[in-house]
């Protein structure tokens, strides 16, 4: 009898094991070990954008290029790649679908990666599609990511962003988000409260990057790892003097009301401890010590506060922090160690007045459209993008031309999954 039950439970022990096997092998790929192409984008991933020859245009060729721009204004293409707020709701109710279909990556390609998290802040408003493709193009598990929702965003893009984030341990939502106005001091404020929270959250990544909904990556997570550590403990941003048509920023003071900014005609005082005012830009690679100097250096704290009532603060509040004496990875303030964004590796933006032909223009003509007089990439801008050092470039959205997103999408996949194949570095489940 005892003999029997034994047995019995030996019988039912092979069973449950056979049950997990398979459980697994549902999820997992049957053969990690020799392949990840159970990672790649295949063309069924996505809508009608596939039709496009993404390895043609980033070698912009013009006839793939002309291909692509009548299909983007097609009507149908204009309809398919409306994703409602809902479906992100659903999706991602299970989870463990959610990032299976969606092909994230959730095991680090190399060690070297895992020996070097990042630390992202990422500030949203809308286009959640926008924002899903951002986080799943650098998402990797040994980072860490805190989103900042608009306060006056959509309850839907709320709930779709939530839904998203509650899928992955290393992702959060900020723990106090803010109503961001467009040029004023709430801009800032988004970006300090995760920079608050990543700091509090883990002591283990090595730097921190700000990004937008609109943002997208030029590079793989282990050629960011490489070029960072390249910076041996440097920041990387704008950082010049600041020039005279916009000295009216921070010597007067500005107020916000009914959610736009606006003079209030007063002048400012100098700025604490007579600290020259740099200008820069929103978008910063700084190393865990220059966010710990914005968290607790007093100077610091000093400049924030006088920094609450000027014109766009983003634009100069994180430059003018890279030249303070002391502060991790810091230059000094002499003009020899201004950085232009075009040298900084943080950001790759074109501005339609340093567009052209001429060589006295910057960077080619924009190929997409302009928001603000910012370029909102379109295919032909590819090639040039991928030519840039930068990590991240600004601006992309999906709703006005999704080929840009797309091509940058295969192409760094492609090239992560092959660099971790060249790395031998396999994970072990
Ligand atoms: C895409 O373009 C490349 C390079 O121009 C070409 O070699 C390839 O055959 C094209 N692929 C398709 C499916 O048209
Ligand atoms: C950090 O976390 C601790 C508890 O884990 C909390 O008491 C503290 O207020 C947090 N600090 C910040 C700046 O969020
Ligand atoms: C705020 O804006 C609304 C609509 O634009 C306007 O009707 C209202 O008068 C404004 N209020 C103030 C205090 O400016």
């Amino acid at each position: 009898m005892r003999k029997l039950l034994l047995m019995l439970t030996v019988a039912l022990g092979s069973l449950w094991m056979v049950f997990l096997v398979l459980q697994l092998d549902t999820s997992l790929p049957l053969d990690p070990i020799h392949s990840h192409s159970w990672l790649e984008y295949k063309d069924y991933d996505f809508g009608p954008e596939s039709m496009c020859n993404c390895s043609a245009i980033q070698q912009g060729d013009r006839e793939a290029l002309q291909e692509a721009k009548l299909l983007t204004i097609t009507k149908y293409f204009r309809k398919t790649i409306q994703i409602p707020d809902e479906y992100y709701i659903n999706q991602a109710q299970d989870c463990r679908k959610f990032k299976s279909e969606r092909k994230y990556i959730t095991f680090p390609l190399s060690q070297e990666e895992e020996d070097f998290p990042l630390a992202y802040s990422i500030v949203v408003h809308h286009k959640v599609q926008n924002f899903e493709r951002l986080l799943r193009a650098i998402y990797a598990p040994q980072n860490i990511y805190c989103v900042h929702v608009d306060k006056k965003s959509q309850p839907s893009v709320q709930a779709a962003i939530e839904s998203i984030v509650s899928c992955f341990p290393n992702v959060f939502m900020v723990s106090q988000a803010v109503s961001v106005v467009y040029a004023g001091w709430p801009r800032v404020q988004a970006d300090l409260n995760c920079m608050a929270d990543l700091y509090n959250s883990s002591a283990k990544w090595k730097y921190f990057i700000n990004l937008c909904g609109q943002d997208f990556p030029l590079k793989t997570n282990l050629e960011m790892v490489r070029m960072l550590r390249s910076l041996k403990g440097g920041n990387s941003m704008e950082t010049e003097d600041m020039p005279a048509g916009k000295k009216w920023r921070i010597t007067t003071v500005h107020e916000i009301a009914n959610g736009t900014i606006k003079s209030t005609g007063k002048s400012k005082s100098q700025p604490p401890f007579n600290l020259p005012i740099k200008s820069g830009n929103a978008y910063i690679v700084v190393t865990r010590g220059y966010v710990r100097s914005v968290l607790e250096d007093t100077r610091i704290q000093a400049l924030i506060e006088w920094s609450k009532d000027t014109y766009s603060p983003d634009e100069f509040l994180w430059a003018t922090i890279q030249r303070i004496p002391g502060v991790p990875g810091s230059t000094r303030p002499h003009p020899k160690y201004d950085q232009t964004d075009v040298n900084a590796i943080a950001r790759l933006v074109k501005w339609w007045w340093h567009e052209g032909s001429q060589d006295s223009a910057v960077y080619p003509e924009c190929q997409g459209s302009h928001v603000r007089s910012i370029c909102v990439y379109g295919a032909g801008d590819l090639q040039w993008l991928l030519e840039n050092h930068h990590l991240f470039a600004n601006k992309f959205d999906i709703y006005s031309d999704p080929i840009p997103v797309f091509c940058l999408e295969k192409y760094l996949r492609h090239k992560a999954l092959a660099e971790s194949e060249a790395e031998d570095f396999f994970w072990s489940p």
